[in-house]
C-alpha cells in the first residue's frame, strides 16, 4: 500500500524478533509490527503463543518461540532456528523487562539487583550480540531497545531499574555508533507510564496522579509505544540511529 508515494505497509517482507511479546507493550508491538507487514517471531517466557495466535487470526504472519532473555544459549538456539527457517532477521525489538517492588538504596538486595540488571540490561545485550553478526553479513538491520523515563531522570523506588535503563541507553548509543557505517541502526524507546500488567491494576489513584502529572492528561497505551517501535524498525528510520525516543505524553518535557 502507498500514500503519496510513501510505503504504508512499511515492514513487508521483513522478519522481526520481539522479546516480551507475551504481554503489554511487547504484545501490542508484535501485533502492530505484523499489521505493518512483517513476519513476527514472538518470544517470551509466557503468553507468546497467544500473541502469535492472535496475529495469525488477524491474517498476519507470526510464530511463537520460548526465550528467556537472560540465557545466552537460548538466544543462540532461537536465532539459529529463525535463520534456518526464515533465512533472515531484519529487526530485533528488545521489549521484555521487569520491575522490582523494593528498589531503593535502603531496600534493594544484591539478589534483586542482579536479577533486575540481568533481565533489563544483560538481556538486551545478549539479544544484540545474538543477531549482530547476521545483520552485518546481511548489510542491514534495525534494533530497538526499551528503556524508560526512569533511565532519563530521577524517580523514587526504581534504583536498579533506573541503572539498567540508563545502561540500555548508553549501550545502545555505543552499538549504534559502532555499526552505523554498516547500515545497522540501533535506537531506544523510553516509555512513560503505560497501561500494562507491569503496573498490576491501574488504580483510580494512579490514574489521577498520572493525569495530573502528564500534559497529555492520560496514561499511555501499549500501542503508543508499539507505533514508535514500528517506525524505528522501518525504512523511514534508515538515517536515525543512536537516539532515545521518549513516549510519555509530554511528561519529561515539563
Ligand atoms: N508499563 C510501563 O509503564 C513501562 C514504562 C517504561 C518502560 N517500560 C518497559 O517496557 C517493557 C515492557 O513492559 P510492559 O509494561 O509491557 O510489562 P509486562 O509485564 O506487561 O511485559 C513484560 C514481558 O516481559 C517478559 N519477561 C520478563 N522477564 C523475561 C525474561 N527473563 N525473558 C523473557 N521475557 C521476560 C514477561 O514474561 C512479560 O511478558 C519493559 O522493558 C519495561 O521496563 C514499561
Amino acid at each position: 500500500m502507498t500514500a503519496g508515494g510513501q510505503h504504508v505497509s512499511t515492514l513487508e517482507g521483513r522478519t522481526v524478533l520481539i522479546t516480551g511479546a507475551g504481554s503489554g507493550i511487547g504484545r501490542a508491538t508484535a501485533r502492530l509490527t505484523a499489521a505493518a507487514g512483517a513476519f513476527v517471531v514472538a518470544t517470551d517466557v509466557k503468553g507468546h503463543d497467544e500473541t502469535a495466535a492472535a496475529i495469525t487470526e488477524d491474517g498476519g504472519g507470526a510464530e511463537a518461540r520460548t526465550l528467556d532473555i537472560t540465557d545466552a544459549g537460548a538466544w543462540r538456539s532461537v536465532v539459529d532456528e529463525v535463520l534456518s527457517s526464515h533465512g533472515r532477521i531484519d529487526g530485533l525489538a528488545n521489549i521484555a523487562g521487569i520491575v522490582s517492588s523494593t528498589d531503593t538504596l535502603l531496600t534493594q538486595t544484591e539478589e534483586g539487583w542482579d536479577r533486575l540488571i540481568g533481565v533489563d540490561l544483560k538481556g538486551p545485550w545478549l539479544g544484540m550480540r545474538a543477531v549482530i553478526r547476521h545483520m552485518l553479513a546481511a548489510g542491514s538491520g534495525k534494533i530497538v531497545n526499551t528503556a524508560s523515563t526512569a533511565g532519563l531522570i530521577g524517580m523514587p523506588d526504581v534504583l536498579a531499574y533506573s541503572a539498567a535503563k540508563g545502561g540500555v541507553i548508553a549501550m545502545s548509543r555505543q552499538v549504534a555508533v559502532e555499526y552505523a557505517a554498516r547500515n545497522v541502526q540501533v535506537n531506544v524507546v523510553a516509555p512513560g507510564v503505560i497501561r500494562t500488567p507491569m503496573h498490576g491494576d491501574v488504580t483510580p489513584e494512579l490514574m489521577t496522579a498520572v493525569k495530573a502529572a502528564t500534559p497529555a492528561g492520560r496514561i499511555g497505551e501499549p500501542e503508543d509505544i508499539g507505533n514508535m517501535v514500528v517506525y524505528l524498525l522501518g525504512p523511514a528510520a534508515d538515517f536515525v540511529t543512536g537516539q532515545v525516543f521518549t513516549v510519555d505524553g509530554g511528561w519529561t518535557a515539563q
